[in-house]
C-alpha cells in the first residue's frame, strides 16, 4: 500500500516536472527572435541550430543585399538578412549573438547604444593573445554598462556547432554578471541541444577566452611531427622501386 502511495506521488511529481518543462519551452521559444550580427562561419552555424530548435532568427550584415542566403545556403534561404542598424534597433529582439570580429564590436554597437539598454548580447569572440587581467567580454561590459553581456559558445568551433555528425559530447561554457541573462542563454543552449555549464560571473570569461589559445599552442608538436612524416613519406615515394624478387623461390 505504501509503495503504491509512493509511486503515485512519484508519478504526480514526474507529471509536474513534465508540465514545467513544457512551460519552460513555451516561455523561452514562443515568438522569440534572435538577432545574429555577422553572416560568416559562426553566425550561419549557430543560426541553423537556432532555426532547427524553433527560434526565429534575423541576420544583421554590413551588406545585407550581397549576403542574402537565397542562393548561398538552402537551410537559411528563408531567413531575412537586414542591415545592422535595423536589427539592432528592432524593439522585438532581446537577444543578439555577436558573430563578428571582436575588433569591430565597439564600433558596431556604439551608434545604437541607447536602443540597446537592458538587451542581452552573447559574445562568442576569442582572443589572439591570452590575458590574465582582461577579457573581451569584460571590456565590452565596461564600455557598454547598460548592456547585459554573456560569454558563451566561444569554446566551440563553428564546425562543431554546425555538424550534426560531430563526434563526442559537447558542452557550452556560459559566464555573465546578470543571472537572468546568463540563465536565458543557458536555456537557449539547451534548446539547440548543447548542454550548458554555468561558469558564474563575467570574470570567468578570462579563462574561457584563454583556453582555446592554450589548446592551439599544444598543436605545435603534432604539426611538426606531421611535417616530418610528410617529408619522410615523400622520400619513400622517391626511392626507386625494386624490380624482380630478391627472395629465392
Ligand atoms: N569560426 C569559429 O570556429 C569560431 C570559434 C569560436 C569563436 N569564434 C568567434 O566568432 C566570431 C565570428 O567568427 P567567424 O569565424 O564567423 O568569422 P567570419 O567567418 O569571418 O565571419 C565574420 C562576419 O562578421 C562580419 N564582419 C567582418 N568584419 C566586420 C567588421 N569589420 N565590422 C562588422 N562586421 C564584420 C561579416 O559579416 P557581414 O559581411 O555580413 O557584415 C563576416 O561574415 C569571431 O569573434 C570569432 O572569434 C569563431
Amino acid at each position: 500500500m505504501i509503495s503504491y502511495i509512493v509511486s503515485k506521488q512519484q508519478l504526480a511529481f514526474y507529471l509536474y516536472l513534465l508540465s514545467r518543462e513544457e512551460n519552460i519551452y513555451a516561455e523561452t521559444m514562443e515568438n522569440q527572435t534572435i538577432g545574429i550580427l555577422g553572416t560568416g562561419n559562426y553566425g550561419t552555424a549557430l543560426g541553423k541550430r537556432l532555426l532547427q530548435a524553433g527560434y526565429e532568427i534575423v541576420f544583421g550584415s554590413r551588406n545585407p543585399l550581397q549576403r542574402s542566403f537565397i542562393t548561398r545556403d538552402k537551410q537559411l534561404s528563408n531567413v531575412k538578412v537586414d542591415s545592422v542598424k535595423n536589427v539592432l534597433t528592432n524593439k522585438e529582439i532581446e537577444i543578439f549573438i555577436l558573430a563578428i570580429p571582436y575588433s569591430s564590436m565597439e564600433s558596431c554597437l556604439r551608434p545604437y547604444k541607447n536602443d540597446l539598454v537592458g538587451k542581452i548580447f552573447v559574445d562568442i569572440s576569442n582572443r589572439t593573445k591570452p590575458s590574465k587581467i582582461e577579457s573581451n567580454a569584460e571590456n565590452l561590459a565596461i564600455i557598454f554598462p547598460d548592456i547585459r553581456f554573456v560569454k558563451s559558445f566561444n569554446m566551440l568551433s563553428a564546425y562543431a556547432v554546425e555538424s550534426e555528425n560531430f563526434g563526442g559530447s559537447i558542452r557550452n561554457f556560459v559566464a555573465g554578471n546578470n543571472r537572468h541573462a546568463r540563465e536565458r542563454i543557458m536555456q537557449l543552449s539547451r534548446d539547440v541541444g548543447i548542454p550548458p555549464v554555468d561558469c558564474g560571473n563575467l570574470g570567468a570569461a578570462r579563462k574561457l577566452e584563454a583556453y582555446p589559445l592554450t589548446l592551439m599552442s599544444g598543436w605545435g608538436i603534432p604539426r611538426v611531427s606531421c611535417y616530418v612524416d610528410n617529408i619522410r613519406a615523400g622520400w619513400e615515394r622517391r626511392k626507386p622501386e625494386k624490380i624482380g624478387n630478391d627472395i629465392p623461390l
